[in-house]
Formats: C-alpha cells, structure tokens, sequence
C-alpha cells in the first residue's frame, strides 16, 4: 500500500478528484491511501496566515517557511519519506517517475500557491522537484493530483488487467496504438481485418508496427 500525504492550501480541491475513478477504486481497495494535510493548520500566527512579502520588494506573496516547515514534519514522523515540491522549475514528469515512485511506501507532496514557496523549504526539506510542463498555473494542486493519478494506476490490484497499462504509452519506450471497438463499421470505417482475426501474434505484430509508426511520426526522440 502505497500512501500520499497531501500539504495543500485547499485540501478541497481534491474532494471530487479523490472519489472518482481509478483513484477512488485504488483508496476502496486499500492500494493507497491519501492524507490531506491542509498547511493552514500549522500556522503558528495568530491570524493563521501562511503567506507575507517577498523580501526584495518583488511583485506576489510568498509562502511562509514556518507552516510548511511543522507540516514537512508532523508528516515524516512516521519514518523517512521523499519530499516532492511541485514547481514549473522542477523535472519534467514523466511515466518513469512516476513508476519510480509508485514502488515507495509513502511520498510527501508540497502543492505551492502564491507566488513561490520560501526559498530555505526547497533548500531543507524538498528531496525532488517535478513540473508538469512549460506553463504556469495557480497552484500545485492539479500537479499532485496528476501524480496520484499516475502512481495509483501502477498499484497492484488496481486495474481490472494491469497488462493494459504494459501496451500503454511510454511502458516500453513507445506510444500506444490505435483501439477499436463495436461496431464493426462506423460512418463507413472499418476495424483492421487483422484485428478481427483471432490471429494472436498476427495482432501483436500488427500492434508493435501501430505503436512504431506512430511514435516515429509523432515522436520521434522517443526511439
Ligand atoms: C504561480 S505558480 C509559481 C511560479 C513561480 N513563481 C515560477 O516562476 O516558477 C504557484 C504554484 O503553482 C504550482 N505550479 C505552477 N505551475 C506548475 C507546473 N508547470 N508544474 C508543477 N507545479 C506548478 C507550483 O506549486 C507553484 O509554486
């Protein structure tokens, strides 16, 4: 079982993420669990605030350390575990992290708002930092959704035949290939004859020459 503490300014933007899907199946199986942790809670101010100005004078608000710090902590006491920060200027994610993590007992993931989180949390307590892109967005809440998404899928028990996820893109360096399904003819197209075959390695090969042609057209750094 594999669990994921959240530190989130808005622990709610998970509600409806959480009770959907793979996600929502991987919690009721017991492959995952998620902790929410909302960081507000941790403020030592008195007004609970988590955010004041940037030294320097810059334009935003930043993330205090202190909040982030005691939540860092309360969440680690149970035993040694990586410390993501979500940030554009992290790696990119990408399938092999997320098999890499997906093998870990528990994972800390920090969702950033504001401006940036204070410098000294990324220099003490982060152990990684991952982007989803070039582009910005408010928070990193929909990054950590997209991990947890991505490692619940690889947990043991969670797909109903976790061989599917072996044929998907990136598993074997490629993307995946085209599916089809009923009916047999749709808006005059037809479904591959090989495919209506039972012709097993027949369809491999044909699915091996799908997935290369189309990685070589669409991405070809990927070979
Ligand atoms: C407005 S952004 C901060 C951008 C930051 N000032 C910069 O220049 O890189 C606020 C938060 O959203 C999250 N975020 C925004 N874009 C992201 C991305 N591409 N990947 C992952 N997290 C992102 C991060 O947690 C970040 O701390």
């Amino acid at each position: 079982m594999m669990k994921i503490s959240v530190l989130s300014l808005f622990p709610e933007a998970f509600t409806g993420f959480l009770n959907t899907s793979m996600v929502a199946r991987a919690l009721q199986k017991g492959a995952l669990d998620v902790k929410l942790d909302d960081i507000r809670t941790y403020s030592r101010d008195k007004h609970h605030q988590t955010d004041d100005y940037p030294y320097g004078g810059f334009a935003g608000m930043v993330a205090t350390p202190q909040p982030l710090w005691d939540a860092i902590k309360a969440n680690l006491k149970e035993g040694p575990a990586p410390v993501i920060y979500f940030t554009p200027q992290g790696r990119r994610l990408s399938q092999k992290i997320l098999l890499d993590y997906a093998t870990e007992a528990h994972v800390i993931l920090i969702c950033g708002h504001y401006k940036e989180i204070d410098q000294r949390i990324r220099r003490l307590a982060v152990s990684d930092e991952i982007s989803l892109g070039d582009f910005v967005l408010s928070g990193g809440e929909l990054a950590a959704q997209v991990f947890i998404d991505g490692v619940a899928r690889l947990q043991t028990g969670v797909l109903s035949d976790i061989t599917s996820a072996h044929s998907d893109s990136f598993y074997h360096g490629m993307l995946g290939f085209p599916c089809y399904t009923r009916p047999e003819v749709f808006m005059g197209q037809t479904v591959p004859e090989v495919l209506r075959g039972g012709n097993h390695g027949k369809i491999e090969e044909w699915a091996n020459a799908q997935a290369k042609l189309l990685t070589k057209t669409r991405r070809p750094d990927l070979l």
